[in-house]
């Protein structure tokens, strides 16, 4: 029985972040100022769900460390139902990550606990009870397509953001989604992964968006969202394409976790608006909008009331 409850599976990272002007080229040290908080991609992800008004569950994995004393209580106070799964023998994920006064990001992620998550820490029934999973690929990616393959017994609809983009991925693992949401990195890699097709970063906005939409089909995944920061998001179904613009004039601060921002609220926003693919993107699109003009990734989400503010004023 389907209940309107979205299941995120995916990763719990102890976000370590600087603030830098500019990044350090190698062999150069610079000065920054420090902050730390929650994040990891599914993490991050969840808490956009909940906060963009849907029921979420978020199941991962940590270590037995400081970074995990107050997880619990963080999920607890956002609402979200999190049976995590323990490993003692492994430290909590933590990410090293950079951002420059522009607000683009460089991050490194240690995947820790996050890599022992095992299939059987996500009993069946939380993927029964979804309407909706939602997985990446920074945990242990069996656990990622033994989750994906049960929502599919389960008729449950299956949204996978291909981030970070590893070389233990398969194309059998991809096909296991529904809707695919790469960013325009991403999407670069797994054109050159999977069928050996190499673009450039600058390129891609140069490419008509009918030219564009051959190479989303190519990725054999029904329905293909790439989101292209201030280009917003190219929409693509075996029966049309659609370009979605960006909301204008944001002030950019930090775009670290906007990607999370847009999967969560993607995922909330298609509860909201009954599977409708064009009104849940351009609802993550406004949510992402906002998450970007905060720093921090999961303290960045924003709430229903703070996207629906935005769709009043644009
Ligand atoms: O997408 C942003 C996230 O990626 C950060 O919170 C960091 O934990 C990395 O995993």
């Amino acid at each position: 029985m389907h209940t309107s409850k979205i299941l995120v599976v995916g990763s719990f990272v102890q976000d370590l972040t600087f603030a830098t002007r500019s990044f350090p080229r190698p062999g150069e040290t610079i000065v920054g100022t420090f902050s730390t908080g929650p994040g990891g991609k599914g993490s991050n992800q969840a808490v956009a769900a909940r906060r963009a008004g849907s029921e979420v569950t978020f199941i991962g994995a940590v270590g037995k460390d400081e970074f995990a004393h107050s997880v619990r209580d963080f999920y607890r106070n956002e609402g979200i139902e999190s049976p995590l799964a323990e490993y003692p023998d492994s430290p909590t994920g933590t990410a090293a990550i950079l951002f420059d006064e522009t607000g683009q990001n460089e991050i490194v992620v240690a995947l820790g606990a996050n890599e022992k998550l095992d299939p059987t820490d996500i009993p069946d029934d939380q993927i029964a009870t979804a309407s909706i999973v939602v997985c990446q690929l920074e945990c242990n990616l069996q656990a990622v397509t033994s989750v994906l393959q049960r929502a599919k017994d389960h008729e449950v609809t299956r949204i996978l953001n291909p981030a970070p983009l590893r070389e233990e991925c398969t194309a059998e693992l991809l096909r296991e989604a529904d809707i695919l949401i790469p960013n325009e990195t991403e999407f670069i890699g797994l054109l050159s992964k999977f069928h050996g097709i190499e673009l450039d970063e600058a390129e891609l906005p140069k490419l008509s968006p009918e030219k564009f939409n051959e190479y989303c089909r190519k990725l054999d995944c029904p329905t293909v969202l790439i989101t292209l920061g201030k280009h917003g998001v190219h929409l693509s179904t075996p029966e049309s394409w659609e370009r979605i613009a960006a909301v204008e004039n944001v002030q950019v601060v930090d775009t670290t976790g906007a990607g999370d921002s847009f999967v969560g609220a993607f995922a909330a926003g298609l509860q909201r608006y009954n599977g409708n693919l064009k009104k849940a993107a351009t609802f993550a699109n406004r949510a992402a909008a906002i998450s970007v003009t905060r720093k921090g990734t999961a303290p960045a989400m924003p709430t229903l009331d703070e996207i629906e503010l935005v769709a009043h004023s644009s």
